[in-house]
């Protein structure tokens, strides 16, 4: 019997199974077995989400777009408080849990600090972080973690100067960080990690408006706090979204995308040996949509009764997005390969629609300089393990692994 709450239509007898679900052993890269099910059956799955509750999942390419740019389904956190991991009457709400036009009007202020050109002026920077955790990484000693020498510590590095967040407190951001995104944390102990992060970030926001450096933090102060366009708290909490996004993720994909091409090693050759950034620019986006770390993240709610995929969704129910499983849908041919040469236009591993990734240009540079260049300076990089060893991210809300270590 459905034990929980969340959706009321009560079709099926039989206990929802638990999304996302497990993974096949043999290919840590698909995702979990059973939504390849789910994607191929009529109508849409009722899933259990990590906190117990029901939800529709959505698991096909063309459902995922269409719900995700449906005004009539919500993003706003306010109606699936059980979800958030903030507290209501202490912080503001994050512009990612509200829709459009408040969602629109706090995005608007951000989107100019993250355009195609102005990352682009980050290059150099970047590349010089990814030079200098290499040098880190190789002076470590083989075997060595890669995600602690060289995935997280890149964009860490990047997010922490782009925001004015000091990297010496990366200890404190990195750990309540990952307690947001352990879908087995307590509701408790998620709700103390935003809390902390959040008063971090207040104290933060408090001290650059008598010592403002070049930074977001600063221009924000200066140029929306000064104005009353926003109070000093919201800027805590835009970036609170922004550290918080803007670390994890990336350094997730460069880890898992190392171990794909590991695997691959044709696949990495290609990256290895070109000299035309144009060649890797479309091999990351194949990896954004081979790998499609974004497992556990994308929810929305339905505002009124509608049908998506052949379901009757009711007002009130969550749906909860698969990313991974939409970007193997058919639209893409034998999306199960990786081909880092093929065209993967119009992949979803930014999300759709008006929540689609505010930071996909930076964390698309943060790859594109990461990863040729520890092929290159490492050419016998390999695995010091045996991949049943590794420990992958089930149980967080981007997947990726724990440790991988390897040898060169
Ligand atoms: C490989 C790296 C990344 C992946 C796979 C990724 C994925 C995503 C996805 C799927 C969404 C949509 C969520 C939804 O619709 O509910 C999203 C939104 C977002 N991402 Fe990323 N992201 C990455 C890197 C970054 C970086 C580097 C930043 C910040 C600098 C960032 C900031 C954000 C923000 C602020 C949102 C919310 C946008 C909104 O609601 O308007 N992300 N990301």
């Amino acid at each position: 019997m459905s034990t929980t709450t969340g959706n009321t239509d009560r079709h099926h007898i039989t206990d929802p199974p638990d999304f996302p679900g497990a993974r096949s052993p043999r290919c840590p890269f698909d995702p979990p077995t059973q939504q390849a099910d789910w994607r191929r059956a009529r109508g849409l799955r009722e899933v259990r989400l990590t906190n117990g509750r029901t939800a529709w999942a959505v698991t096909r390419y063309d459902d995922v777009k269409k719900i995700l740019s449906d005004p009539r389904i919500s993003a706003d956190g306010r109606r699936y408080p059980q979800l958030m991991n903030s507290d209501r009457t202490e912080q503001p709400q994050a512009f990612p849990r509200m829709d459009d036009p408040e969602h629109a009007r706090i995005r608007l202020t951000l989107t100019g600090e993250f355009t195609v050109k102005r990352v682009e002026t980050m290059r150099p920077h970047v590349r010089s972080v990814v030079d200098r955790f290499l040098s880190e990484l190789v002076e470590a000693g083989q075997p060595a973690d890669l995600v602690h020498h060289f995935a997280q510590p890149i964009p860490s590095t990047v997010i922490s100067l782009l925001l004015g967040v000091p990297y010496g407190d990366r200890a404190f951001f990195q750990t309540r960080s990952a307690t947001l995104q352990f879908t087995g944390a307590s509701p408790e102990d998620k709700k103390t990690a935003h809390r902390e992060l959040f008063q971090y970030l207040v104290g933060l926001v408090e001290r650059k408006e008598t010592e403002p450096g070049d930074d977001l933090i600063s221009r924000l102060m200066k140029e929306r706090v000064a104005t009353g366009e926003f109070t000093a708290r919201e800027v805590a909490m835009n970036s609170l979204v922004i550290l918080h996004a803007g670390h994890d993720t990336t350094a997730n994909l460069i880890a898992l995308g190392t171990l794909a091409l590991l695997r691959n090693p044709q696949q990495a050759d290609r990256i290895r040996e070109t000299d035309d950034p144009r060649v890797v620019a479309r091999a990351v986006e194949e990896l954004l949509r081979y790998l499609s770390i974004s497992q556990d993240l994308v929810f929305r709610v339905a505002t009124e009764d509608l049908v998506i995929g052949g379901q009757l969704v009711r007002e009130g129910q969550m749906l909860t997005v698969s990313v991974p499983s939409a970007n193997r849908d058919t639209v893409f041919e034998a999306a199960d390969t990786l081909d880092v040469g093929r065209d993967t236009r119009g992949h979803l591993a930014f999300g759709y629609g008006v929540h689609q990734c505010l930071g996909q240009s930076l964390a698309r540079v943060e790859l594109q300089e990461a990863l040729p260049a520890l092929l290159r300076r490492l050419p016998d990089l390999r695995l010091a393990v045996p991949l049943q060893d590794v420990r992958f991210r089930h149980d967080t809300a981007t997947y990726g692994v724990y440790v991988l270590p390897v040898a060169w």
